[in-house]
């Protein structure tokens, strides 16, 4: 039986600030931004956008096809948590008007996660085959002002169908992982942005893809040669070029730099432009492909590396099914895209500082997202969510 992805849908804020905008501030030059790194904009969240909101709008198109009662169990990514107790997904429940007798668990392996939660789903839907499983990875990326990670900040949402015969993508069973306990990129729970070793943990997503890689040609018999596209995880796009390159040469690829090139360069559209979504960024990649690609994806096997920091990388592939055209939300996703607004540098200050408010007072947030759902205020600790 095959089991994997059946519907995928994201969802960004309205708001952006073009890096050629930062690059000015910064007198950097933008092309170390555009080439050095592969960005050109990051997405911002309104103050009335958290996790909760993006990953709502992100899952709404899949729940409106399929219903509310058709899913079973709701498993949340993220790495942006906003209780250390509380699952960012039961708000996300409520929101979609999920079935009370679906169950609710929030994952949390930095980046990683969502992948954990797809095969989780996997697992689940094996077991139940008339079962749905829908899977959401939903992030902001916040590194401080004048860092290097700023360039690389953004935000996004992912929702997945995960059910026996999808229609999009089968996912193999077969998977290689890495584990090790490395400081490369972390956030205590103290503080609202994260902390970097920059270099170093590019040298480690490295490090990661190449044991994965490993561990998975120790349980498939698949070779780089069988595998058509690559979808890495996106902390940059530059980031994929250099991974990819990276795993060309440990296969003794005879694939010139331009074939390689072809083989990832429609992942990296969306993330260009949205900048880092963490747990979503390689899906949102999927996604880029999938709406992409120029020529017939159908049959054509993908590998997937998902990398969280910290560290946990996994190598998994999967099969595009025949007809899956017709199973994509591309028009909505362009136009979303297409509908952002551009920040000038103080709009993205305001942005960045808005205050968190942590005393426990009424504090009511103006509507400012485009989105259908919104935080509409924080009073005595509690968040309160609103459907526009
Ligand atoms: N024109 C063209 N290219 C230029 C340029 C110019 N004018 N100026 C610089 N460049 C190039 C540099 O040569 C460099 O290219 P190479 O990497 O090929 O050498 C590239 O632009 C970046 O320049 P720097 O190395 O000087 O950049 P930096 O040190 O200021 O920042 C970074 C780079 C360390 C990745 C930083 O963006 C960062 O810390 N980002 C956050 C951490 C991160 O994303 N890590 C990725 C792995 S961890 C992970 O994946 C988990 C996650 O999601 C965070």
């Amino acid at each position: 039986m095959s089991v994997g992805i059946d519907e995928i849908s994201f969802y960004t804020s309205n708001y952006f600030l073009d890096l050629r905008t930062l690059a000015e501030v910064q007198h950097t030059d933008p092309d170390k931004y555009y080439t050095g790194i592969g960005q050109e904009r990051m997405g911002m969240a309104a103050p009335d956008e958290d996790i909760v909101t993006l990953a709502a709008n992100a899952a709404l198109p899949l729940i409106e096809r399929v219903g509310p009662d058709a899913i079973s169990t709701l498993l949340f990514a993220t790495e942006t948590g906003i209780d250390q107790s509380k699952s960012a997904g039961v708000y996300v429940h409520r929101l979609l008007g999920l079935n009370s007798n679906c169950r609710v668990v929030e994952l949390k392996q930095a980046c990683y996660s969502a992948t954990a939660a797809l095969q989780m789903a996997c697992a689940l839907v094996a077991r139940q085959p008339q079962r749905k499983v829908l899977v959401i990875a939903s992030d902001i990326a916040r590194y401080d002002l004048n860092t290097p990670g700023e360039a690389t900040q953004g935000c996004g949402a992912v929702a997945m169908l995960i059910g026996s015969d999808p229609r999009l993508v089968s996912i193999e069973p077969e998977v290689g992982n890495y584990t090790e306990d490395v400081m490369d990129f972390w956030r205590p729970n103290y503080r609202t942005t994260a902390l970097v070793d920059g270099k170093y943990s590019t040298k480690i997503y490295l490090k990661a893809l190449k044991r994965a890689w490993e561990n998975f040609r120790e349980v498939s018999p698949l070779t780089f040669g069988d595998l058509s596209h690559f979808c890495y995880h996106l902390p940059f796009s530059r980031m994929a070029q250099k991974a990819h390159q990276h795993l060309a040469k440990l296969n003794r690829s005879p694939l010139d730099p331009e074939q390689l090139e072809a083989q990832i360069e429609e992942t990296l559209l969306y993330n260009r432009t949205i900048g880092n979504s963490y747990t979503a960024s390689m899906y949102i990649g999927l996604c880029s492909l999938l709406e992409n690609c120029r020529n017939s994806l159908a049959d054509s096997r993908i590998g997937f590396f998902s990398y969280g920091s910290g560290c946990v990388g996994e190598f998994f592939t999967g099969t595009v099914r025949q007809g899956y055209e017709a199973c994509l939300h591309r028009s909505r996703h362009q136009q979303m895209l297409a509908a952002r607004s551009e920040l000038s540098y103080d709009e993205y200050l305001e942005l960045y500082r808005y205050p968190d408010p942590r005393d426990g007072e009424v504090h009511e947030i103006p509507q400012v997202t485009t989105g259908r759902f919104r935080l509409a205020a924080i009073s005595h600790h509690k968040r309160e969510y609103i459907i526009c």
